[in-house]
């Protein structure tokens, strides 16, 4: 099984941004610890990250016929981007939307999610533990091409 996991706008900034919100582990760790769990588990992973949107969607686009599942947080682009909602649907890979923070509790414009529309699991507020969560439902969903 291989998983793309996608981080967007702003994700590059962990450890610097908000750490009250965000944490204080940076980018590069969340990556080590993904990897790490993605080889306990037996899931190949590959770890992308953009503060551009079309560049997300271009991500998406190309994982069409290479990749069993996605793993997604759009950052920001999450409560405004339709175009990366429509990427997902073309592409039709199975995919769990994750946050970092609990974003319903956060301000009203975070409530608003387009990925939520097409994800088969959304986790917020767990932190890192979030993506390893997604992982591990995309195992147990199994390859569906
Ligand atoms: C976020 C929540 C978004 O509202 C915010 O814009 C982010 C990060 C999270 O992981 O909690 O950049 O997606």
């Amino acid at each position: 099984m291989k998983v793309l996991v996608i981080n967007g706008v702003n994700l590059n900034m962990l450890g610097v941004r908000e750490p009250d919100l965000y944490g204080k582990k940076d980018y590069k760790t969340l990556v080590k610890e993904i990897k790490a769990h993605a080889k306990k588990i037996g899931v190949k992973v590959c770890c992308v990250q953009s503060n551009y949107e079309g560049e997300i969607v271009t991500f998406i686009q190309r994982a069409l016929g290479k990749y069993d599942g996605i793993v997604i947080n759009p950052g920001a682009y999450t409560h405004t981007s339709v175009a990366i909602l429509d990427a997902l649907k073309a592409v039709m890979i199975p995919t769990v939307e994750v946050h970092l923070t609990d974003v319903d509790a956060r301000e009203d414009y975070r409530k608003i999610s387009y990925v939520s529309e097409y994800a088969f699991l959304r986790i917020t507020g767990k932190g890192f533990d979030g993506y390893t969560e997604a992982l591990d439902a995309l195992k147990q969903r199994g390859v569906e091409r």
